[in-house]
């Protein structure tokens, strides 16, 4: 943008406006390069003409953490040029930037005889600017806290259960042994799997509020991975009234952690099926590939995703219409996802229905190791 037009300069009468830009210096910045440091004296007032920069604060020694963004049209560094004192936060070019900078003496003149409605303007912009990023600070800091309190809650259930969990688990193999007919056996093996899911779950809500997972990857059929999902829910569909099919590929290999890919599908047809209003519920699993790509597409014909959360569906705590919701299955899904290189993403239209696209990066076979362990962040 020029810089005339800047939003900055357009709250001055045509003659200080004019003044302004003869006293402003145009520069532009490379990508990554530091406009000025935490600490330092404060010495001009910038105007983004192009581009976008971060005000990045140091939490430990060697990570900064992004507190804010300016663009195109915005300013930075009016509170030190206000107060004169130190900078409180770096901040840095995200890409190629172009700023004008208009020195502290100068703009304080300018200022001192400048009319109350420019000084009026001046101020509900930078109230603005303070509401939006206490309200971001608050809500990270809401949110830890959440994060925090979810991580001691299922630690007491989880050691609540272990033991009674355990009963189950010997009770049918127990039964399963009393009464080794093909059919007694199956079902054994069917509570005994239940039982390693309900585990898994927990720890999964574990780790997510930990923020931090290890992934056990190994080569995968799609397939007979989502053949073991089915089985595992077969009972459950047939409670629900909900016809589920899947068209899978047969030769797709991925290199994945299954176990956690599976608890993925399990939160996003689990979802689909506590959406269903009415009779009729139908979830149709399909797969494809693209160059590099292997999609799994999750699509449901309910009511879709509601208007107001679809945004921010991805963020934990985001959950709507539900007396139990936790808001936490699709974010756990993407920081799974995520731990996997992969993306995720929705369609959903009213009264038709959700489709949900796992993208997973496609893995050539001699890239694929028997079985490997993988430190992963989660958020
Ligand atoms: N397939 C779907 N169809 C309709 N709504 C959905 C679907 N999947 C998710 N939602 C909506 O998204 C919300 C968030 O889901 P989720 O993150 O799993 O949290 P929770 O299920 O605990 O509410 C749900 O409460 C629901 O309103
Ligand atoms: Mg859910």
């Amino acid at each position: 943008m020029d810089l005339a037009s800047h939003r900055f300069i357009s709250y001055f009468d045509a003659p200080e406006a004019q003044q302004l830009c003869d006293l402003a210096v145009v520069e532009q910045f490379t990508d990554q390069s530091i406009i000025f440091e935490e600490g330092e004296d404060p010495s001009f007032l910038y105007l983004v003409l192009e581009g976008q920069v971060e005000f990045k604060k140091q939490a430990s020694l060697n990570q900064y953490q992004t507190v804010a963004v300016a663009k195109a049209n915005d300013f930075f560094g009016e509170f030190g040029v206000l107060d004169g004192q130190p900078r409180s936060a770096r901040a840095m070019a995200a890409g190629k930037i172009k700023l004008a900078k208009i020195s502290r003496p100068h703009l304080m003149e300018i200022l001192s005889n400048a009319k109350g409605k420019v000084i009026l303007n001046l101020f509900s912009y930078i109230i603005h600017h303070l509401r939006v990023t206490t309200n971001q600070y608050v809500n990270q800091l809401v949110r830890k806290e959440k994060m925090e309190l979810v991580g001691e809650m299922v630690n007491t259930i989880l050691h609540d259960f272990r033991s009674p969990f355990t009963g189950i688990q010997l009770s049918s193999a127990m039964l399963k042994e009393m009464h080794p007919d093909e059919e007694t056996e199956e079902w054994c093996d069917l509570i005994s799997m239940q039982i390693q899911r309900m585990l898994g779950m927990a720890e999964e809500v574990l780790e997510f509020a930990k923020g931090s997972t290890v992934l056990y990857r190994r080569p995968v059929y799609v397939a007979k991975m989502l053949e073991h999902f089915e089985k595992l829910n077969r009972v459950y569909f047939q409670s629900t009234q909900v016809e589920f099919s899947v068209k899978a590929d047969d030769d797709c290999i991925i290199y994945v952690d299954e176990n956690k890919l599976i608890r993925v599908f399990q939160n996003l047809v689990g979802n689909a099926v506590e959406a269903f209003e009415k009779p009729g519920g139908k979830i149709v699993i399909t797969t494809s590939k693209t160059p590099g790509w292997v999609t799994i597409a999750i699509a449901d014909n309910g009511p879709g995703i509601p208007e107001a959360i679809r945004e921010h569906l991805f963020d934990a705590f985001v959950t709507y219409g539900k007396r139990s919701g936790t808001g936490l299955g699709t974010a756990i899904a993407k920081s799974i996802i995520d731990a996997h290189g992969g993306k995720i993403e929705f369609k959903s239209i009213a009264h038709e229905g959700t489709t949900f696209y796992i993208l997973l990066p496609e893995t050539q076979p001699q890239e694929m190791l028997e079985e490997v362990a993988e430190e992963v962040k989660l958020h």
